[in-house]
């Protein structure tokens, strides 16, 4: 079975990306994926400041990530790019963290502005990274989400975004179908 982790990238508690992820982690559950989520906002905030990759929370986070198969990265857009505390989390990676692994990058955006933010930003850092194959992103802005006590839905183009992501994603991914 592959195992998939996702890599939740801002710090807000009532995160519109976070909600993007935990979609995609349900979705995957219902192929032969197994998931686990690592959320940036909850590792250890000095060690993650300091890069102390040793440091507990920080080195089972990074064991994850080298464990997996895939990974799926998502990000808010913090002035034109990604945000800081992912990429404060992403370099405590190992050079080669992501060699051999499919990865999918989600961003969310207040506008289609920085809807290219993922390739200039985002992409370069994973190609650093080793990643040997990143599917197609996904880019949504706010106005197609709605969150309520019963959950999150996005919209008909939203939904049709992140389920092709996702099948393409998965059809990389060893022994795994959605
Ligand atoms: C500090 C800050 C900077 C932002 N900068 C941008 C930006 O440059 N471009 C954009 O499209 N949206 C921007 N936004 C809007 C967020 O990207 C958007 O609301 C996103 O969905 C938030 O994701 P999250 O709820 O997962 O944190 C910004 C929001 C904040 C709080």
């Amino acid at each position: 079975m592959a195992f998939v982790v996702t890599i939740g990238g801002s710090p807000s508690a009532s995160s519109k990306s976070a909600s993007l992820l935990a979609l995609a982690r349900a979705r995957l559950a219902q192929s032969s994926v197994e998931t686990d989520a690592i959320t940036v906002r909850d590792l250890p905030a000095q060690d993650l400041l300091h890069a102390r990759a040793n440091a507990p929370g920080i080195a089972e986070a990074v064991a994850l990530v080298q464990r997996a198969q895939g990974v799926v990265i998502a990000t808010p857009i913090y002035k034109a790019a990604y945000s800081g505390i992912l990429k404060a989390f992403l370099d405590l990676l190992p050079q080669d963290a992501l060699a051999g692994k499919v990865v999918l990058p989600i961003a969310t955006g207040g506008s289609l502005a920085h809807m290219l933010a993922i390739d200039y930003a985002l992409r370069p850092v994973l190609v650093a990274l080793g990643a040997a194959q990143i599917t197609g992103c996904v880019y949504l802005i706010d106005s197609q989400f709605s969150i309520t006590d019963d959950g999150t839905q996005l919209d008909s183009l939203g939904t049709e975004r992140l389920d092709g992501a996702l099948t393409a994603f998965v059809q990389q991914l060893p022994i795994a179908q959605l």
